[in-house]
């Protein structure tokens, strides 16, 4: 199965979202997994690198992707049980190559005005990928959410903007947690750092959400 973390808008926490959910797979399922970075950032690629500098830390395979990958990741898909691709909104090419292919596409937004700004050019992307891969799930999913109550609003109303495109968005959500920035300095999980904590309740919510949802077989072009 492939996985991608993608979306336009930078710090929205698709690096993150893309490494809990390797380390969940590999950890939880005992599945064989690779990530392929196609950001030219390298942030994932940084993040395994100080992971393999960590010997109590399980090796997660890693490899950098720029471009017209679709081919690459065509055959990368046959010798992996989850391929994840974190793909920024820098390589538009490999963004779109990658929504081509995947099973599923998920896109992080925080719930800010500049985050939600990108919801119909993503829209305008995955209707015209799934022309070529009608069998994608695309879902939206509200990150780095404020926890005080009064600002609870924000999320509701991120989700309906979501939703008022007609794309799917996750019932789960991840609040605004430093664990995540820590576990991602360390090349390391909030499952592993922290696998009672709320934050990561919230990987294996998102992770467990994607996993139950049906393959879509509507071939609906909208
Ligand atoms: N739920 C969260 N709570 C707090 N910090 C978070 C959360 N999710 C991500 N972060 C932190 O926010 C920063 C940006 O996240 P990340 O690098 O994953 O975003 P990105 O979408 O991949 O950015 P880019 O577009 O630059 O690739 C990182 O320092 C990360 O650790
Ligand atoms: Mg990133």
């Amino acid at each position: 199965m492939m996985i991608l973390v993608g979306g336009e808008k930078g710090g929205s926490g698709k690096s993150c979202l893309a490494q809990n959910l390797a380390v969940y797979f590999a950890r939880d399922k005992q599945a064989i997994v690779l990530m392929v970075d196609c950001d030219p950032q390298r942030t994932t690629s940084d993040w395994i690198q100080a992971r393999n500098a960590d010997p109590s830390l399980p090796a997660i395979n890693c490899i950098q992707l720029y471009g017209k990958i679709r081919n690459d990741l065509l055959s990368l898909k046959q010798h992996y049980d989850y391929v994840i691709v974190d793909c920024g909104g820098q390589d538009n090419l490999a963004l779109r190559a990658a929504m081509s292919v995947a099973e599923h596409v998920i896109i992080p937004l925080r719930p800010k005005r500049r985050d939600l700004k990108t919801v119909p050019h993503m829209e305008d992307m995955l209707s015209t990928c799934k022309m070529v891969n009608p069998k994608m799930l695309a879902s939206f999913v509200i990150t780095q959410c404020p926890s005080l109550p009064n600002q609870a609003n924000r999320i509701i109303e991120a989700k309906e903007v979501c939703s008022s495109y007609g794309i799917n968005v996750l019932n789960a959500v991840t609040y605004n947690r430093n664990v995540y920035d820590d576990s991602e300095e360390q090349g390391s999980s909030v499952l592993e750092n922290e696998p009672n904590s709320k934050a990561a309740e919230e990987m294996k919510a998102i992770a467990e959400e994607l996993l139950a949802m049906e393959p879509d077989d509507s071939h609906e072009f909208k």
